[in-house]
């Protein structure tokens, strides 16, 4: 899939129309920019159309997920669905009789996931310290933050790309964590988990971070308690000028961006930032993603 969407990205226009005639069906039950307008924006390019189904305006909120899904099946060619429960996600795939993408649950985003390596992909092949075959294989990544969705996607990517994942996570939900992979990437001896931020920089060719909350939990006034928590704890942790003194790390972070928790205002732009390349990379691991599903493409 990662060999596919580099092959997307730099032969772009060979891949115009090849969507021609297929609906793409965005079902949102939480916020979006970047998955929104680029699962839009892709399959605009490959020459097919993207509806974009509100949640809490359609009849899913009447009716039973699997019902509802059986229906979008008859009319679209793929869906993709970013909802709030992992549990939701699997009842549309069961339901489904085309593809279902989980544009980001509770437990995973693996879209992202594709996006990121696509960056680090490409990262290194400006470089010129891309492996044979495109492999990306002995890469350190560093993340720092809360153990999350975006977590367990990197996790599980890592252990697939050989990707060495360095995790300082000081804030964990247990029962949010994907132990199987979690499991296989330590059993390939690509996992280390510590608390010690600075060393883990300083040793990391790309140092990524994401929010310390759930973006539906953000402004919520009835996680304030919560947020403060968390803010106490994590601050230490912040990614800001003074932790990567030390460190040619390229920085990371699949935004939205909080300025001045998760990450200092002046990083966000700094010369060793990638963030917005790999945001823009969405694009084009999104089309890799819908290209695999409908047509096989690899
Ligand atoms: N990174 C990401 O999924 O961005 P959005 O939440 O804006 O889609």
């Amino acid at each position: 899939m990662l060999r596919l969407a580099r092959k997307v990205m730099h032969h772009r226009w060979e891949y115009q129309g090849h969507m021609q005639g297929n609906t793409l069906v965005m079902l949102f039950q939480k916020t979006s920019t970047r998955t929104r307008v680029s699962f839009e924006a892709g399959m605009t390019e490959l020459g097919g159309h993207a509806i974009n189904l509100e949640w809490e305006k359609s009849n899913f909120t009447l009716s039973k997920v699997g019902l509802e899904t059986r229906y979008l099946s008859r009319n679209a060619a793929i869906i993709m669905a970013r909802l709030k429960a992992h549990d939701d996600v699997l009842e549309m795939a069961r339901a489904a009789t085309v593809p279902i993408i989980n544009g980001c649950c509770n437990m995973y985003h693996p879209c992202q996931a594709l996006a990121d390596m696509l960056t680090i992909s490409e990262d290194r092949a400006q470089a010129g310290t891309l492996g044979s075959d495109e492999s990306i294989a002995g890469t350190k990544l560093t993340f720092i933050g809360a153990y999350n969705n975006v977590v367990n996607s990197l996790v599980s990517i890592s252990a697939a790309l050989g990707v060495k994942l360095t995790l300082v996570c000081p804030l964990r939900d247990e029962a949010s964590i994907d132990q199987e992979s979690r499991q296989r990437l330590k059993d390939r001896g690509l996992l280390t988990e510590t608390l010690d931020v600075k060393a883990a920089v300083k040793d990391a060719d790309y140092v990524y971070t994401d929010t310390w909350l759930d973006m539906e939990f953000f402004n919520d006034p009835s996680f304030a308690e919560e947020k403060e928590r968390r803010i106490e704890l994590m601050l230490p942790y912040q990614i800001n000028a003074e932790l990567l003194a030390d460190s040619n790390a390229k920085i990371m972070h699949d935004m939205p961006i909080h300025p001045g928790y998760e990450m200092a205002e002046e990083v966000i732009e700094c010369e060793q930032s990638i963030i917005f390349d790999q945001a823009e990379n969405r694009l084009e691991a999104q089309k890799a993603i819908m290209l695999h599903l409908l047509h096989g493409l690899t």
